[in-house]
């Protein structure tokens, strides 16, 4: 084989401000198992990860919760350190981009990239608000997408054509903070050439490694025009722009570059070099959620080469996740977090792994539901492969105490090879749920194998021909142990216990399947994998849905105004000069009230809490702009502001002249 340079393998970075989600997994689940995958076959490879700790969705969130930035990241980066543990993704090194190794290696990199030409400066015209008095980056504003006319993000179009936002480019900005309607004003800024690398990216891209959806998407993107990005932003939080104390960079720069930082981190603690893995010819690998193509397609390699640095060998997307058939939205309530819904309900780690890799290919929308999750871990994993499993072992147990001592028929040893072949062309073209079904394909062999053959009724009248089937089925069992490791790694290493081995499965390269299996002492089986029950799944799927109607609910009751539309509202004192019933109603009063400016007759539902008497000569909160309304024939012009069911009046604390304005 020729000399490769090792394989580094990395997951696009969490922020640190909000839960692991089913979202997230999407990503790291099958970036874990192609990593266990290509480990066991032979590949050096070192996996990369940390937590993307900078810019404004960060800042915005921990102004929220009223903590520093760094307070907030320290949190959720380690809920998610220990979310991924739990999920089996194991990294060799979750590092912080907030830690001094990311800092310094972008400092470098910027400097790198002024020192070869790429950076220039330039007067942008950045959203401002003249309410909070200050400069609204990115997440602190929103207006409209100026390509897709949908409502945007000020870096990006989140909601529309998912087209990145230059600062500036926003239409109708708002400031996320107050609502207050920004204006543009001018600010020095800096800029990366991207324009520059089209004749660099579009040979490249040809060429990339990875999943069809990042090339093409990419190839696409470039036939356009290339904007240059500015790099810089006004906050405090970051890392600085060399020589700048006012300015940080943007956060799309310091986290990509957290990679290598991460690698240097694991290099420098295990006396490794890292430019083997970032220098020259690479084989860097990044694994990506769909909505990050762009970032690490067109931009990051440019930063890189721009830089003199290697570029990355290959980018492998996820598609989009869906729940309930729903676009996956914490908002709205579709949403499957990892702890609360799913590892804090007991349930194991592998049954969401292989849900996640066996699903759909892995560039196609995984459409999660509580409902086909049951069906097909029943069906499946437990049906089939468990069922497998045990029925192999507990035969073998207890008609020969152990493995018999036979040798596998080659019709076996062809079936595991031919198994073997297909995973790896699979798994090495990022096929991962081809993968999987290859491995099933070989239990459902086995299953098969062993109900024909049944040597529970052989074993009466042939105990040695009961004994090559057995020993043919406990060889197929050791190859699934060992095939299905990335994909459950805690089911294989009971599955490889009970065959009698004492040792790591994930020790042993793949290709130990068509090793005749040891007649080691087995130990006594049990049941691999417990059933979903349905009232069990009905339960979960019940939290779901009562999540996606609270959420609906919400959403109806308290749409979110503008500051700007709570301004349009007038609200002013007033004094009850007269109230009488309303005939025939019970609940009504028929009011006249002094606005200051005017008289006016209002109808109110408080007969049931208020006297007419009592109400004469109250000072009471009036809305005196709403649309004039006839409730029961009669009009009514404003409406008087009270609290809850019992319609207890709000009154102004100190007594003020009418038509005073409630600000
Ligand atoms: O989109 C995101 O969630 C980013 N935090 C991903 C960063 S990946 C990278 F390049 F570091
Ligand atoms: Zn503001």
């Amino acid at each position: 084989m020729m000399n490769l340079p090792p394989l580094l393998v990395t997951c696009g970075l969490p922020y640190t401000n909000g839960p692991c989600h089913l979202g997230h997994l999407r990503t790291y689940v099958p970036a874990d198992m192609y990593v266990r995958y290509m480990r066991r076959a032979g590949e050096e490879v070192l996996f990369v990860c940390g937590s993307d700790n900078h810019g404004t969705p960060i800042v915005v969130s921990a102004e929220e919760a009223g903590i520093t930035p760094r307070a907030l990241s320290e949190h959720y980066h380690k809920h998610f350190d220990e979310t991924f543990k739990r999920m089996g993704v194991k990294f060799d090194r979750f590092g912080m981009t907030d830690n001094p190794a990311t800092h310094h290696r972008t400092q470098t990199i910027v400097t790198a990239l002024e020192k070869n030409g790429y950076i220039y400066k330039q007067i942008v015209h950045q959203a401002y608000c003249t309410r909070c008095k200050r400069f609204l980056p990115d997440r602190y504003v929103e207006g409209t997408c100026p390509y897709c006319g949908k409502p945007a993000r000020g870096d990006e179009c989140d909601q529309g054509c998912g087209k990145h936002l230059e600062p500036g480019e926003i239409r109708d900005p708002v400031c996320k903070v107050c609502g207050t309607k920004a204006e543009f004003r001018d600010q020095e800024h800096y800029f990366f050439r991207l324009s520059e690398f089209r004749d660099f990216l579009l040979p490249y891209l040809e060429q990339v490694r990875g999943t069809s959806n990042a090339k093409n998407y990419a190839i696409g993107w470039i036939k356009d025009e290339l904007h240059d990005w500015c790099i810089t932003r006004t906050l405090e939080w970051g890392v600085k722009f060399p020589g700048r104390d006012d300015l940080v960079v943007y956060v799309w720069v310091d986290a990509p570059i957290g990679y290598i930082a991460f690698t240097e981190e694991w290099t420098k603690a295990n006396a490794k070099d890292w430019k083997r893995y970032w220098c020259g010819q690479n084989r860097v690998t990044h694994f990506i959620g769909g909505d990050i193509i762009y970032h690490h397609t067109i931009f990051w390699p440019a930063l890189l080469k721009g830089a003199g640095y290697g570029v990355p060998h290959a980018v492998v997307a996820s598609g989009m996740v869906k729940v309930d058939d729903h676009k996956f939205s914490k908002s709205r309530g579709y949403v499957v977090w990892t702890n609360d819904d799913y590892l804090d309900k007991g349930l194991p780690a592998d049954y969401l792994r292989y849900y996640l890799l066996s699903y759909t290919s892995h560039t196609k929308e995984l459409n999660f539901s509580w409902k086909v999750f049951g069906e097909r871990i029943n069906n499946e994993v437990v049906n089939i492969f468990g069922n497998f499993v045990y029925r192999t072992l507990f035969f073998a147990h207890k008609e020969f105490k152990g493995t018999p001592p036979n040798i596998v028929d080659p019709v076996i040893t062809v079936e595991i090879e031919k198994c073997l072949a297909s995973v790896d062309q699979l798994i090495r073209d990022y096929e991962f749920k081809g993968a999987v079904d290859a491995i099933m394909t070989l239990a459902a062999f086995g299953n098969t194998y062993f109900q024909t053959n049944a040597p529970w009724k052989m074993i009466k009248t042939d105990r040695a021909e009961a004994a090559r089937m057995c020993k043919n089925s406990i060889q197929i069992v050791k190859a699934l142990a060992l095939l299905i490791e990335p994909v459950m790694p805690d089911t294989a290493q009971r599955c490889w216990q009970m065959l009698g081995y004492e040792d790591a499965v994930a020790n042993h390269p793949v290709s130990d399947a068509v090793v005749p299996v040891s007649e080691a002492l087995m130990r006594q089986p049990v049941p691999l994998f417990t059933r979903m029950e349905e009232n069990q799944i009905a339960e979960l799927d019940a939290l779901l849905q009562k999540r996606v109607a609270d959420a609906n609910r919400k959403k109806e009751k308290i749409p979110v105004v503008t500051f700007e539309e709570f301004q349009k509202l007038e609200i002013r004192t007033g004094l009850v000069l007269s109230a009488e019933p309303v005939p025939k109603s019970n609940k009504l009063l028929k009011l006249m009230v002094d606005i200051g400016t005017e008289k006016r007759q209002i109808v109110a539902g408080m007969q049931q809490f208020y006297k007419p008497d009592e109400m004469v000569g109250k000072n009471v909160v009036v809305v005196t702009n709403l649309v004039p309304a006839k409730i029961f024939g009669v009009e009514s012009n404003g409406m008087i502001l009270a609290a809850g069911d019992e319609a207890s009046l709000l009154v102004p604390q100190k007594t003020v002249k009418p038509g005073t304005k409630i600000r």
